[in-house]
């Protein structure tokens, strides 16, 4: 039987507690903690916040925390409101967003870490710089032969409604990181987001780039690592379906060959 075995320094200890003194209704936000800037283990610290002088979501209690309990917890966030798509990290075992998970949705402890199987930056910051090159590989911009139309690029309204599902995505990277195939090829595989974005342009009626745009996704890796495990499109907050918009861009693949 194989055996596995994570280097000593990899392995998170446990760390400091806070107390919350007079609170009635204590919840308890294990977080993971790691610093480029020692040479410690990463660990997880406890935080007790008190519910009664807290906002409903998580993200409301990891302000509370920074703002009042300890200023050196690090994390991002932006719009607080499922927009801008930086606040997602690993909360109760799922990839999602800490600005809509509500604090009331979790029973126990809410155990928090950084989105899962990318180099960590520090505590719930995750290093996206690989996931952002991916984004920039697919080219996500509409493509011409230069001929433009002098006005408005009208679309008719069943051309636009193919968008759908595609447009809305916030590279929140919550599907990329959740895909067992990125996990272990995520430097050759491109991943559900990156091909989410590759099938938005390839579906939109105005691009005129798609063999092209194929072109650069026919590859062994680069699409075809997707196995349809389907994990990305439960971890998407948005609700969108990559293994579906991967699946399209197989098929197209196959109609052209
Ligand atoms: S369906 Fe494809 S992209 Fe989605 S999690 Fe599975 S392997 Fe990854
Ligand atoms: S498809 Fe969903 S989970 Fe993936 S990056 Fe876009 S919004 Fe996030
Ligand atoms: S803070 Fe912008 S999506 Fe959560």
């Amino acid at each position: 039987m194989v055996q596995l075995s994570l280097p000593k320094n990899s392995v998170p200890t446990e760390g400091k507690t806070f107390k919350a003194e007079g609170a009635k209704r204590v919840k308890r936000f294990r977080i993971y903690r790691w610093s480029p800037d020692d040479s410690q283990n990463p660990r997880i610290d406890t935080y007790e916040v008190d519910l009664d002088k807290c906002g409903p979501m998580v993200l409301d209690a990891l302000i509370k925390i920074k703002n009042e309990i300890d200023q050196t917890l690090t994390f991002r966030r932006s719009c607080r409101e499922g927009i801008c798509g930086s606040c997602a990290m690993n909360i109760d075992g799922a990839n999602t967003l800490a600005c809509t998970k509500g604090i009331d949705e979790i029973g126990g402890d809410v155990k928090i870490y950084p989105l899962p199987h990318m180099p960590v930056v520090k505590d719930l910051v995750p290093d996206l710089t690989n996931f952002y090159a991916q984004h920039a590989y697919v080219q996500p911009w509409l493509q011409t032969k230069g001929e433009e139309p002098k006005k408005e690029w009208t679309q008719s309204p069943a051309d636009r409604e193919k968008l759908d599902g595609l447009y809305e995505c916030i590279l929140c990277a919550c599907c990329s990181t959740s895909c067992p195939s990125y996990w272990w090829n995520g430097d050759r595989y491109l991943g559900p987001a990156a091909l989410l974005q590759a099938y938005r342009w390839l579906a939109d009626s105005r691009d005129q780039q798609t063999n092209e745009r194929l072109d650069r996704l026919e590859d062994p890796f680069k699409l075809y690592r997707c196995h349809t495990i389907m994990n990305c499109a439960k971890a998407c907050p948005k609700g969108l379906n990559p293994a579906k918009a991967i699946a399209e861009i197989k098929q197209m693949m196959v109609d052209r060959a």
